[in-house]
């Protein structure tokens, strides 16, 4: 009789449950027993009851803990008295200088009620390749065609389809990253997933010599996102050149660029950051890269997204839609066409990259302002990077989250509305 799917640990000697073991093998601390908030976040686990067939531990992601707590203080009934930082999603309003109006309404043509290609609609996927060209491929002998292009319902649904199609490898990813990459990856068999922290010496930052070391040990994927989720660095060349000269011929690089419209190191002339700059040959580079309208369009909920790559990769991609996804909304993809019209999109990015680099440097200046000396200036995306500083020899990390708890749980009500996930780097 086999015990392997149980939720408790067992001494192998006398077959007696042990004690629930933490994280930091000697039970919760001192601190820790004083801490409301830290209680119930490690009681949620034991909370859940069993169901049969039923993970919880996949239903509890920090994003959801947090903004669970959140409704429970009011955040449902008052979301503009909070300021959210769990979800990283620019606004969707219409009010940025320069940028075009949203769609108000998507006609349903008769097209749009059938099933759609699970690779997405050629008209779309000719204006992703479109928009590459004039952007990235300027007087390159090697074009993309819509072949190199595969439409998917959003990010994460594109990075599992671009999962489901690997074989048999190490797949390196970053840590600090995307916390999706962690979580998805991990639901796969096909490769083995395996992380690489980067060093606050680098800035929590991927360079050539740490994809060169990755590329040393075996792994023959990689994946990241640049410009970077969550601390704001972006590769940029002649260091992102060397990276994908690398790789070429020996890793295929997974490029999350969903925030490559936000760069800030050009003078908000447009310029997108993508390693489509860099590549020789759109077939034989081994370059996958992810976007979609959810951040650099401020369309999150339309969940229109594309990935472009080697016909070879993407026609899996495009298939493997098939027994996954079932493929985008046709309407949407319908109406996202006109919004990729080349001429069109720069003006976006010049606006996006003047209104952001705005908020960038508004939160900066405020943050140095009430004493947080030790915040960086990101070049790239929504994401703000602060350093908390331990003030003494004596103070810890722990101490800054229970001063964040002790917000939370303040008798004035406008103190409160902080939530955050308790944890220790
Ligand atoms: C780096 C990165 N990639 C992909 C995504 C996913 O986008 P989507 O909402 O389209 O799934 C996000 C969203 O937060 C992201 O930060």
């Amino acid at each position: 009789m086999s015990f392997s799917g149980r939720k408790f640990s067992i001494n192998r000697n006398t077959g007696a449950p042990r004690e629930r073991r933490f994280s930091t093998a000697k039970g919760p601390s001192e601190s820790e027993l004083n801490s409301a908030a830290h209680r119930q976040f490690r009681n949620a686990h034991d909370g859940h009851k069993p169901h049969a067939g039923l993970d919880p531990s996949r239903a509890s992601t920090g994003v959801v803990w947090c903004t669970e707590r959140a409704y429970e203080q009011g955040y449902l009934e008052a979301p503009h008295k909070w300021a959210n930082f769990g979800q990283g999603a620019p606004e969707c309003e219409d009010e940025i200088e320069g940028c075009f109006p949203r769609p108000t309404e998507i006609p349903l043509s008769l097209n749009a009620r059938e099933y759609g290609p699970t690779a997405g609609i050629k008209p779309l996927r000719e204006a992703v390749a479109k928009l590459y060209n004039e952007h990235h491929r300027r007087n390159r002998r090697s074009q993309y065609s819509w072949e190199n292009v595969a439409i998917v319902p959003g990010g994460r649904a594109g990075l599992i389809r671009i999962a489901a199609v690997l074989n048999n490898a190490y797949l390196g990813f970053f840590i600090p990253d995307y916390t999706a990459y962690n979580e998805m990856l991990s639901l796969f068999k096909n490769f083995a997933a395996i992380p690489s922290p980067l060093s606050v010496e680098d800035e929590y930052q991927i360079h050539p010599d740490k994809i060169a070391e990755e590329i040393a040990r075996g792994v023959s994927v990689i994946i990241t996102s640049n410009p970077r989720n969550p601390t704001g660095g972006v590769v940029k060349n002649p260091d992102l050149a060397e990276i994908q000269g690398i790789c070429r011929d020996r890793a295929t690089l997974i490029m999350d660029e969903f925030y490559g419209g936000y760069n800030y190191s050009t003078n908000c002339d447009g310029t997108v950051i993508s390693a489509a700059d860099n590549i020789d040959d759109v077939d034989e580079d081994d370059v996958l890269i992810i976007d979609g309208l959810t951040k650099r369009f401020r369309l999150p909920g339309l969940r229109v997204a594309w990935i472009v790559g080697p016909k070879e990769f993407i026609k899996a991609i495009g298939s493997c839609g098939s027994y996954l996804d079932g493929g985008a909304n046709v309407a949407f993809q319908e109406a996202a066409v006109p919004m990729l019209e080349p001429a069109k999109v720069k003006e976006e990015m010049k606006a996006l990259q003047a209104h952001f680099k705005m908020k960038r440097d508004y939160v900066i200046d405020r943050l140095r302002e009430i004493g947080f000396k030790d915040v960086v200036c990101i070049l790239g995306t929504i994401f703000e990077q602060l350093r908390i500083p331990l003030t003494n020899q004596t103070e810890s990390p722990r101490s800054h989250l229970l001063h964040l708890a002790r917000c939370r749980m303040s008798p004035q009500e406008d103190q409160r509305r902080i939530e955050f996930l308790p944890g220790l780097s």
